[in-house]
């Protein structure tokens, strides 16, 4: 490929190349994990190739360049470190790699590949059964923190004191200021508001990566007290910051608020430390609101300042996730309504130090998502994206469909991808479209699903139903992507076979789901198209009911 596009011609070529090539780099799981069963080499090599292609700096490790780790982990799995030392010498050594620099991946990749070949699950499950001891172990996935392995163990949460860590700080200023450019390079200014998604697994997993970019975006750096914990923050002066403090809108579920308490304060205590600096309202987002809305709503400083939403004390999850699978709602603002009542309860402390501990702040939450112009959540693992759980639509498409209403225009909504070797920021819309090339719609994956007969005829379902949830929320599937799942695995008669063989429940609820995606204006399809699904619908019943 040419590096530096000339005409509009080679532009497109180039742009649909770097496309083509994110689809087949992206790491997508190739069937479900079956308890107490160890990898296959296959899924080893997947595995070692993306442990070496990332830098390791805790452990002092380089990654193995693109061009070398397909061959150098295949030979490593087939014959060991020694050969594929030799191979990598025999060729040349990657630009800046020692001999030693490659023994110690491979010394990496060894032990790694030794906790994949065993596999304790079921002996841990009987021993927990009978209340004896698990050995802990630490929550991620295994290419971010490869010391999860072996399985089987009790997987054991951080102490919030230490989030976010140094590195999650550092890794996260990356991911902020490319969020902000992409909004900048889209609407040629920067957001004044955002709404942002915090769980707890995903801020185990990543030490914090979530809070550390709610951080940066208002500008504020943690400090940790004299035990070392992080119960402060400290305030980045705005030449150095070079951008104004965004306000930010966080959305924590439930599992965060139980397990990351002292964080939540530390969020809201950041926004409170923000809102009263004595800064150019054009620069600094938060005063600016907080000020506008005391002079207009005759409203306390305390009250116009709370940013930090979940659910009501021991309640979970915002219910927008079964309202839309089980077709329960008529209007989409019911959604966003729906999500704002779940998730309207402010914790934080008010300026006399009194704890705010849930407290049903319904107008507060409206008034702060009135002003949101993006919403964004990080997705740090390769294992769960967009459409393999109803919980990403439930809560960022939530979320943006409370904004649509209360801002009254739609957010721009934005994902980050912090797996890749280079941060990437994506659209919603993007970011659908990327999973269903490289899951839904790709043979590999679903063939991968198959074998798991009725199980992965149900995970096919649940990925359409879980994409028809981003349009239910969010208006952003194209109507390709129902047609090419209609084609897929309805109208090629093979596929619709072993489909209605091995699971005929989830087939009928895929074709259900693509006529309700017509039915409620979210695909386009012709007659013919939608004559084909019903009557395929119809055999399926009289299948269900025993008359075919
Ligand atoms: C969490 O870790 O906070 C979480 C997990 C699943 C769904 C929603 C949130
Ligand atoms: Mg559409």
């Amino acid at each position: 490929m040419p590096d530096k596009p000339e005409t509009d011609r080679d532009r497109r070529v180039f742009a649909l190349y770097e496309q083509l090539l994110e689809i087949e780099q992206r790491l997508i799981p190739t069937g479900l994990h079956v308890f107490g069963r160890a990898s296959s080499a296959g899924e080893q090599i997947d595995l070692l190739k993306m442990i070496a292609s990332f830098d390791r700096p805790e452990f002092g490790l380089r990654a193995l360049p693109q061009e070398v780790v397909d061959d150098a982990v295949r030979t490593f799995v087939r014959k060991g470190s020694n050969e594929a030392i030799r191979l990598l010498e025999t060729r040349g050594l990657p630009t800046g790699l020692t001999t030693e620099d490659v023994r110690a991946v491979f010394a990496l990749l060894e032990s790694v590949r030794e906790k994949l070949q065993t596999n304790t699950e079921i002996d841990s499950l009987v021993r927990a059964l009978r209340g004896e001891f698990i050995e802990p172990g630490p929550g991620a996935d295994i290419i971010q923190n490869p010391d999860v392995l072996p399985t089987g163990r009790n997987t054991h949460a951080i102490n919030p004191y230490s989030v976010p860590s140094a590195a999650a700080f550092a890794r996260s200023e990356v991911v902020a200021s490319s969020l902000l450019e992409r909004y900048r390079s889209e609407h040629g200014r920067f957001p004044e508001a955002m709404a942002l998604v915090l769980w707890g697994l995903d801020n185990i997993k990543t030490q914090g990566e979530g809070v550390a970019q709610a951080l940066w975006l208002l500008g504020v750096r943690p400090v940790r007290d004299a035990l070392n914990r992080t119960t402060d923050v400290e305030v980045i002066a705005l030449p150095d910051l070079g951008r104004p403090r965004i306000d930010v809108v966080m959305t924590v579920s439930g599992i965060f608020r139980d397990l990351f308490s002292p964080t939540v304060q530390l969020l809201d205590k950041a926004v409170r430390l923000v809102a009263q600096l004595d800064e150019p309202w054009e620069m600094n987002y938060v005063r600016k609101h907080v000020r506008e809305q005391i002079e207009h709503e005759a409203c306390t400083p305390d009250e116009a300042a709370v940013r930090v939403f979940s659910n009501a004390p021991g309640n979970y999850g915002t219910n927008v996730n079964f309202m839309v699978l089980d077709s329960q709602w008529e209007r989409e603002e019911t959604l966003g309504d729906l999500f704002v009542t779940r998730k309207c309860f402010a914790y934080g402390r008010d300026s006399r130090g009194r704890a705010i501990e849930g407290r049903e702040a319904r107008l507060a939450m409206d008034r702060a998502l009135s002003r949101v112009e993006a919403t964004y959540q990080n997705i740090d693992t390769f294992e769960i994206g967009l459409t393999d759980v109803d919980h990403y639509f439930e809560y960022l498409g939530g979320v943006s469909k409370a904004v649509e209403k209360r801002a009254r225009s739609r957010p721009a909504i934005y994902l980050s991808d912090t797996l890749s070797r280079e941060v990437k920021i994506r659209s919603l819309e993007e970011t659908v479209r990327l999973e269903t090339r490289s899951k839904t719609l790709n043979p590999k994956w679903y063939e991968g699903m198959l074998k798991h007969g009725f199980r992965g005829v149900a995970e096919i379902e649940n990925h359409v139903s879980n994409t028809f949830g981003w349009s239910a929320t969010a208006d952003a599937v194209d109507d390709w992507i129902y047609a090419e799942v209609a084609h897929t695995f309805l109208f090629d008669e093979s596929m619709l076979e072993r489909l209605r063989d091995l699971n005929p429940h989830s087939a009928h609820a895929l074709v259900q789901r693509l006529l309700e995606a017509n039915g409620r204006g979210y695909w386009d399809a012709d007659a013919a198209t939608l004559e084909k699904l019903r009557e395929i619908s119809r055999s399926l019943e009289d299948q269900l009911e025993g008359v075919a």
